[in-house]
């Protein structure tokens, strides 16, 4: 589906053709020109976020990568981009933070934080995933945005199954934090929507097509 949605271009190419209008031509653009940029890995099983991120592997050629989770949808202010700044504020990695219901834990990745660096920014001492209530060390949630560093490919490769039998990238993350790497969570400013229940997802549909 999501191949298709970038190159079926016959497609684009007969709405365009019934519709002149301006703003799906403008799409149009935009996906020609991210599809030249957009590399396919595939996940044959489902064997959790780590595995996943582990097959990018090859196409990362830099120190530090940006990833996103499309799953979480944040909107009207641009979280990556504010990451990137806090990541070269900090020169360190970084994660999407939110503060959550404690009822709710046990759907997040939860972090203890060590200190507070700012309003916006804490530096992280552990993160665990998806604890129960009584496990979670704060009802401070990491959400799909993250800068990491290339060395964490070494430690996803390394990795073994964690909580529901799944590669995670925060026990990944865990692993980096206890050979002193920096982690920092930035509380964002935008809107989170919640596509992880049928609720927030209807929700997040309706306030998707509002933009
Ligand atoms: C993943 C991460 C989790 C994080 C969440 C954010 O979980 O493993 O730590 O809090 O994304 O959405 P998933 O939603 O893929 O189960």
């Amino acid at each position: 589906m999501i191949k298709d949605y970038f190159y079926n271009d016959r497609f684009y190419k007969n709405i365009l053709k019934n519709k002149r209008d301006p703003r799906i031509k403008k799409e149009y653009k935009k996906l020609l020109h991210y599809k030249k940029m957009i590399k396919f890995v595939y996940q044959n099983k489902p064997l959790g976020t780590g595995d996943a991120v582990l097959k990018t592997r090859r196409f990362i050629k830099d120190k530090y990568f940006l990833m996103l989770l499309p799953d979480d949808l944040i909107i009207n202010n641009n979280c990556s981009k504010s990451m990137i700044k806090v990541h070269k504020r900090f020169n360190s990695s970084v994660m999407a933070s939110m503060n959550v219901n404690k009822k709710n834990v046990s759907r997040w990745g939860i972090y203890h934080l060590d200190k507070k660096l700012d309003k916006k920014n804490y530096l992280i001492k552990n993160v665990i995933e998806k604890p129960s209530i009584k496990k979670a060390p704060s009802n401070k949630a990491v959400i799909g945005r993250y800068i990491l560093p290339s060395s964490i490919f070494l430690k996803l490769k390394k990795q073994k199954p964690g909580k529901g039998g799944e590669i995670h990238v925060t026990d990944a993350i865990q692993s980096l934090i206890d050979e002193k790497e920096k982690f920092v969570a930035h509380n964002f400013s935008g809107k989170y929507l919640d596509c992880g229940t049928m609720n927030g997802y209807i929700n997040s549909t309706i306030e998707i097509s509002k933009l």
